[in-house]
């Protein structure tokens, strides 16, 4: 279980990210997600940015492309030393195992985890099925996409805390369920559909969770940030 929440990053600018750790104390080491509205607007150096400050990273870039060409990014990416990284599961097998092998060949000592989107948290089941025309339930697509990543020799995937039982299931106890959608609010869900609290994530197996609004968009971060560690990490219960 990664104990500490990874707080999504989604700002435009190297400022902006200056300003929101300022509201964090200087010695709390946190895991950050740096998804694409960041990369690329300020490219790889943010990532040394951050390291500076030791923090761990998980880099969002959910790469889907021909495995040749995911193979040589990834190989590209394993040079910035982060913790975690992700591609599409839509993009197959061969993709998959290609990043792996790009991400490997990195040349660094500790290869990054590697995790796989199955389906978007954002994704309903109704909009999948008309517009991927997957005719399965979302479940089914979520856990196949699951063991295809298992079988591709991934440390994981992202997917809503609400499937990590059945993936579990499908896959292994320790695959890693990566999980956004998480609202300690169910009240204000945004763009996201499937949405759990910090606490349900941890009773129904996420091995993550992913935070992004509820920490960035409030006037206490650090405040909000605690309060949501506490509830998944149950420190002190
Ligand atoms: O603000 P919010 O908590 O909804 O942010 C969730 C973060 O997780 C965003 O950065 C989004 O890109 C990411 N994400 C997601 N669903 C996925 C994969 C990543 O919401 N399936």
């Amino acid at each position: 279980m990664i104990k500490r929440p990874i707080i999504a990053l989604d700002f435009s600018s190297k400022q902006e990210i200056e300003n929101f750790l300022l509201k964090f104390p200087e010695a709390e080491s946190l895991y950050v997600k740096v998804g694409m509205e960041l990369f690329y607007q300020e490219g790889p150096d943010i990532i040394a940015f951050l390291k500076d400050y030791g923090h761990d990273i998980f880099l969002d870039l959910k790469l889907h492309d021909i495995p040749n060409t995911v193979e040589n990014a990834m190989k590209g990416l394993a040079k910035l030393g982060v913790s975690m990284t992700n591609v599409h599961a839509s993009g197959g097998k061969t993709m998959m195992e290609a990043a792996k092998l790009g991400l490997e060949s990195g040349g660094q000592k500790t290869c990054p985890q590697l995790i796989a989107v199955t389906q978007l948290t954002s994704t309903g089941e109704k909009q999948m099925q008309e517009e991927q025309l997957i005719k399965s339930s979302l479940i089914d697509s979520v856990c196949h996409y699951a063991v295809l990543a298992k079988e591709s020799t991934l440390d994981g995937v992202v997917c809503s805390a609400l499937e990590a039982k059945a993936i579990h299931q499908v896959t292994t106890p320790d695959f890693l369920c990566v999980t956004p959608g998480i609202r300690p609010n169910l009240g204000k869900v945004q763009d996201q559909k499937r949405v759990v609290t910090p606490k349900i994530a941890r009773e129904i197996g996420a091995n993550a969770i992913v935070v992004g609004r509820p920490i960035t968009k409030v006037v206490d971060p650090y405040h909000a940030y605690q309060r949501i560690k506490q509830e998944w990490s149950q420190e002190n219960e």
